[in-house]
């Protein structure tokens, strides 16, 4: 029986290069399973079809002229444990909104029908939103944690899965004892690659790099290199919060030890110093910018712009439930916005603007986590992890709409879209939308 060869015909949109957004009207993609196999214009696909025609069985899908194909967007960082409490605690900053609204939910988790109802539902709203690939933290439970990874599984979402860990700066209802702390996490792990899913891999998952002594942080640490695992991680949050980075998780608060590994992923980075920043360039360590949360619990407002000068990938993070949505599109917005708040009164500031926030929602968030060999735009040899978006949709946020350029169609999707815009969503080739 002849090959299926998928073929997308119409107006796509991604990041060939970092901060430069390329448009093909009328273009196509056209995969082979999971693999985009061509990639072109309008000229180029007569060529191709040349090619192809007698080979393949042919599954073309034409996009209609409001329809736009980009790539799927990609949360760098996210809690699904809470996704409950989305809105709520909003008036605390993060030590007192941790103690009083996330704790506590967090240990609900325990139980797993209750993890396996929030986990679905989490799942399947990211992918709503167009929400392709997440980096995850669960809780500290081992298994609730691979409850999560379960649903990923069951409705076809790309993801890294952390089992939080911490055993200490938490409530002693909260905390991992020093004995499960390393064999949970091995665990955890080993169960994650019995499941053999090529979309869920194991990340470790250390809350903050003061949430364990030394001893326990760097036998975490030491699991990680073992198995060939990422590390994700919050730092530098809020001036009040954590006190961390330049005193790791010390018992001689004079160690100076560097203990994590390279190309960590750091959850918001708003108050880095310049020396932190040097150490993220060395390390190549990477920035989730979380910037709806960094607003919500008045951590304060990142400068993203100085950590891209200084060479740094940096991508979105919802980081739900500080943040209050699971959309990227919100994200990006934020994250305008938040650079435009602080080019005001700045002469010389270069804000960020929706190309960027763009970029760091798609090829930059898989710069982020390490995965953009696989994901992140067209490239020929990645997989396809798509979206189809349409602004002109029934009953849409927007009624009242004149034809628009792809790119047009874009901005209106990054500054006015949710999830009614989200026509179709592919991850690895699969529709899963
Ligand atoms: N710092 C440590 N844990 C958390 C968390 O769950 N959310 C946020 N925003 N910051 C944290
Ligand atoms: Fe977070």
């Amino acid at each position: 029986m002849a090959e299926t060869l998928q073929l997308f015909v119409g107006n796509i949109v991604h990041c060939e290069k970092p901060y430069e957004v390329s448009s093909l009207e009328k273009g196509f993609v056209a995969l082979k399973g999971n693999k985009i196999v061509s990639v072109g214009d309008a000229t180029s696909l007569a060529n191709f079809r040349a090619t192809i025609e007698v080979k393949y069985n042919i599954l073309e899908y034409i996009l209609k002229d409001s329809q736009v194909l980009i790539p799927g967007l990609i949360d760098t960082h996210v809690h699904a444990c809470q996704y409950s409490n989305v809105g709520l605690g909003m008036d605390l900053k993060v030590v007192p909104w941790l103690w009083e609204h996330t704790f506590p939910l967090e240990l609900k988790c325990k139980d797993i029908e209750y993890s396996r109802r929030c986990y679905d539902a989490v799942v399947k709203k990211a992918l709503d939103y167009g929400t392709t690939t997440a980096s995850y933290n669960a809780a500290i439970y081992t298994d609730s944690a691979l409850v999560l990874a379960d649903s990923v599984i069951k409705h076809g979402q790309r993801a890294l899965v952390g089992k939080v860990n911490h055993t200490r700066q938490g409530p002693d209802y909260y905390v991992e004892t020093h004995k499960e702390f390393i064999d949970e996490t091995r665990r955890f792990i080993e169960e994650i690659q019995k499941k053999k899913s090529s979309l869920v891999q194991a990340i470790i998952t250390p809350r903050s790099p003061t949430c364990s002594d030394l001893e326990n942080m760097e036998l975490l640490i030491g699991l990680g290199k073992e198995f060939g695992l990422r590390v994700q991680t919050h730092l530098k949050e809020s001036l009040e919060g954590f006190k961390v980075f330049t005193t790791p998780p010390v018992k001689n608060p004079n160690c100076k030890t560097k203990i994590f590994p390279k190309k960590t992923i750091y959850a918001h980075c708003v108050h880095l110093s310049e020396e932190e920043i040097q150490a993220l360039v060395n390390s190549e360590s990477t920035v989730s910018h979380c910037p709806n949360s960094n607003v919500n619990l008045r951590s304060g407002i990142c400068d993203v712009r100085a950590l891209i000068k200084a060479g740094i990938h940096v991508g979105l993070g919802t980081d739900v439930s500080g943040g209050c949505s699971l959309s990227l599109m919100n994200a990006m917005r934020y994250a305008v916005a938040c650079s435009n708040f602080l080019s005001f009164g700045k002469d010389n500031y270069e804000p960020i603007g929706w190309r960027d926030a763009f970029y760091m929602a798609t090829l930059g968030g898989a710069k982020v986590l390490d995965l953009d060999k696989e994901i992140g735009n067209f490239e020929v040899g990645k997989e396809f992890d798509a979206v189809i978006i349409d602004m002109n949709v029934k009953d849409g946020p927007i009624d009242y709409l004149e034809d628009c350029s792809a790119l047009e169609t874009l901005q209106k999707f990054i500054y006015a879209g949710d999830d009614r815009n989200v026509v179709s969503v592919y991850v690895a080739g699969r529709k899963v939308k």
